[in-house]
């Protein structure tokens, strides 16, 4: 065909009246006899390959009705505009070949949660699938353009770590020759550490929690998106933290549309998150909204995930929580000096019931404060020798953050579980595929 001088094409870039060669996968399949439909797709989107006796070869013919849903191929044919058609063009078939015949798939639609999570390696596939990992890419991207545009340095911390950043009871540990390690929960502390010679840094890497509570939001390992900034107090770092959520819900909004009406998510529902700033609560007034609203909680709980659903109804944007009780957070942080009993700690919650997106605060940089902190929390100094250092040499005021890259694109997409925004899941008891 052609001797041979056509080039390979993405679904994406197709126009009528060209012959093209492309290659994908069986997505739809549809035998009329003469005619057979089968609908591919490639990593862009789908595509209709029409096979008929009346310009396909008959041997192609054949071959096309042979083809069961995902085998792969590679198709030649003449586009033509079909406004029936998904994407409105089509491919006259002159050639069609199976690369890999596909045994019977085992999705056909209806299965339950827990057959499809054993399949998760042939799930993540699923257009909807394939729409979020389109997504969650363009956050990816939208992260390090913002980072790169104010000025910050990307780093790369340890995964395996010898203390405990949040606290001991989610901690994964691994047996680091006989001697005990864990798995880390944050990069933060690291981070700290290298503030000292780049001011302004940040990360995007994994994180891990041993979760006991089996949520629809907490994931054993996920990514956390991490910065640390020099001389910032917490304000600074509030805005830093309302800009990149503006800004990367923004870029979403212009390179996904397609994927969000995949995934049925209302776009109007994002709109008020591109404005700045995001409306500031503080901890105490949290709790008299909640107490308004005949929830049982004083003055000192925490806030749970049914707290924070119901404080999200009165927002339509994400918001701040700021300064809460000090025994309510960790161990690093600062306490107000107007008011030592809350922690300059703030909260960024996102609305539409999701809650908790990101975490952060001012740090404790006082080398004395930060060795009583450690001590009345009942930890030892010694295993956060290193990190008390970083008081002795140089201590300088500075706040950070980490944000739950997959609770924030659970409330981008609209999903209701966060198991449904990374590839392969790791939460309730599992770990396979
Ligand atoms: O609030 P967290 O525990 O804060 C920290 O780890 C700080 N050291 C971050 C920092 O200041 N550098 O976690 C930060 C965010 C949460 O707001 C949440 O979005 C996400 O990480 N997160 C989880 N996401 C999924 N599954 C889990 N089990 C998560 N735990 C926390
Ligand atoms: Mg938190």
């Amino acid at each position: 065909m052609d001797g041979g001088f056509i080039s390979t094409r993405r679904v994406k870039e197709l126009e009528p009246g060209s012959r093209v060669r492309v290659r994908g996968w069986v997505y739809r399949h549809r035998d009329l006899g003469r005619k057979v439909f089968v609908v591919m797709r490639d990593a862009d989107g789908i595509l209709q390959l029409v096979a008929d006796e009346r310009y396909t070869p008959r041997e192609y013919v054949e071959e096309a009705r042979r083809a069961t849903i995902e085998s792969s191929i590679v198709a030649e044919g003449v586009t033509s505009r079909d406004p029936r058609a998904p994407g409105g063009v089509e491919v006259k078939l002159e050639k069609f070949e199976i690369v890999g015949l596909a045994e019977d798939f085992p999705i056909k639609g209806g299965e339950g949660i827990d057959y499809l999570l054993d399949i998760r390696h042939l799930w993540i596939r699923s257009r909807k699938m394939t729409a979020m990992w389109r997504i969650r890419q363009s956050a990816f991207k939208a992260f390090r353009e913002y980072f790169e545009s104010k000025g910050f340095w990307e780093v790369s911390p340890p995964m395996l770590t010898q203390a405990a950043v949040e606290g001991g009871a989610t901690l994964f540990k691994v047996d680091f020759f006989g001697k005990p390690a864990y798995l880390t929960q944050s990069s933060q502390f690291y981070l700290e550490a290298m503030i000292f010679s780049l001011e302004r840094v940040w990360t995007l890497a994994p994180s891990f929690r041993a979760e006991r509570s089996r949520t629809r939001r907490h994931l054993y390992e996920y990514w956390h998106l991490e910065a640390e900034e020099a001389w910032a107090h917490m304000e600074d770092e509030m805005r830093l933290v309302e800009e990149l959520v503006a800004y990367t819900t923004r870029r979403i909004l212009e390179e996904r549309l397609e994927e969000l009406s995949i995934l049925k998510r209302s776009t109007e529902a994002l709109e008020p998150a591109l404005e700045t700033p995001y409306p500031r609560i503080r901890y105490e007034e949290a709790i008299r909204r909640l107490q308004g609203r005949g929830v049982r909680i004083e003055y000192g709980d925490d806030l749970g995930a049914d707290e924070e659903r119901i404080l999200t109804q009165d927002f339509d944007k994400p918001f701040f929580i700021t300064h809460f009780p000090v025994e309510l957070k960790s161990f690093y942080m600062k306490p107000d000096p107007q008011n030592p009993r809350e922690a300059l700690a703030f909260d960024l919650l996102a609305p539409e019931g999701v809650g908790e997106i990101v975490g952060g605060s001012e740090r404790q940089d006082d080398y004395e404060a930060l060795y009583k902190q450690i001590e009345s929390r009942g930890y030892d100094p010694r295993d956060y020798q290193w990190y008390l250092d970083l008081r002795r040499y140089g201590s300088v005021p500075h706040s950070g953050f980490g944000l739950g890259v997959e609770r924030y694109l659970m409330w981008v997409t609209g999903v209701d579980h966060v198991r449904d925004t990374i590839p392969f899941p790791r939460f309730r008891d599992r770990i396979y595929p």
